[in-house]
């Protein structure tokens, strides 16, 4: 089932990456997406960014179907449904640190804005970094990497990470962001042995675990996740090698 909902307001988070807010009422925990579709686009999956009653996306414009979405302003509407898949497993008694790589940053957003855990956020660059500001309202500790080094640690998130746990402070470590730097994490923890949640991406048609179009090995990345766990990530031999095309074609990343 698919709703219609007004858009009531959009923000620019940098110049490629805008979030536009609508009220809904679907119940949604922090890591879940939707499907969005406005006419003259493919229908594509977005993680929301914000999940009680108002709710959102943050979308960077990338291609044919973020640029469209780009195009919508107050007060028009959009197709969505959902929320869909497996979020991120919050425990209050476990010491978190998040970490948020370019616009994977506004999935982990609300996993910040519940637990107030630690964070970074990692960009290529100053101008990069987004949701900053809405982050920092939550945390006490947040740290900005960049690969430049045009803004705070001059490096990659995963480096940082490094860095920041390595006193063994950390039970567990929630991130969502390109596959090249979750590949880099997941090693990184379980190096450290450190437990993690990881929220990955595949092409998605129907969201909901029927096409077979976003499986890695034995898993459906829509419905089985987007997030998971250290544990089910060593035994994914697609991860961080290859994954399927629009036509189903698989595309290797390394
Ligand atoms: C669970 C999930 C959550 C996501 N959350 C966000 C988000 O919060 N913000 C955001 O900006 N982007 C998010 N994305 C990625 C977003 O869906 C793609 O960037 C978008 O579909 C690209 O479409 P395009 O036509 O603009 O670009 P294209 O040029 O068509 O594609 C650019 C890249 O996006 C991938 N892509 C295209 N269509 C899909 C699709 N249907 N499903 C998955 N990947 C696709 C392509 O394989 C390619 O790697 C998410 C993807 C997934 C799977
Ligand atoms: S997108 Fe159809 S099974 Fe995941």
């Amino acid at each position: 089932m698919s709703d219609f909902v007004k858009i009531i307001n959009v923000s620019e988070e940098s110049y490629d990456t805008k979030t536009f807010e609508f009220r809904w009422d679907e119940k949604a925990s922090p890591g879940q997406f939707i499907m969005t579709w406005v006419p003259g686009m493919e229908e594509v999956p977005m993680s929301l960014s914000r999940t009680n009653r108002i709710k959102s996306i943050t979308v960077k414009a990338i291609g044919p179907d973020t640029k469209r979405l780009h195009e919508l302003g107050i007060g028009d509407s959009m197709r969505i449904r959902g929320p869909y898949g497996k979020g991120f497993d919050i425990r209050k008694d476990r010491k978190t640190l998040i970490i948020g790589g370019g616009v994977g940053t506004a999935a982990v957003l609300p996993a910040i804005k519940e637990t107030g855990a630690d964070t970074i956020i990692g960009a290529r660059t100053s101008d990069d970094v987004i949701m900053d500001d809405i982050a920092s309202k939550y945390v006490k500790n947040l740290w900005i990497s960049t690969d430049d080094g045009s803004r705070g640690f001059h490096g990659n998130a995963v480096q940082l990470m490094r860095e920041k746990a390595s006193s063994g402070e950390y039970d567990t470590i929630m991130a969502c962001g390109p596959e090249i730097m979750l590949y880099d994490l997941h090693k990184a923890c379980v190096e450290m042995d450190i437990d993690c949640q990881l929220s990955l991406e595949r092409h998605m048609k129907c969201g909901a675990g029927i096409c077979g179009c976003c499986v890695m090995d034995d898993q459906r990345v829509c419905r089985d996740g987007p997030v998971f766990t250290r544990d089910q990530i060593s035994v994914m031999e697609d991860f961080g090698a290859s994954k399927r095309d629009e036509c189903g074609r698989a595309v290797r990343f390394r």
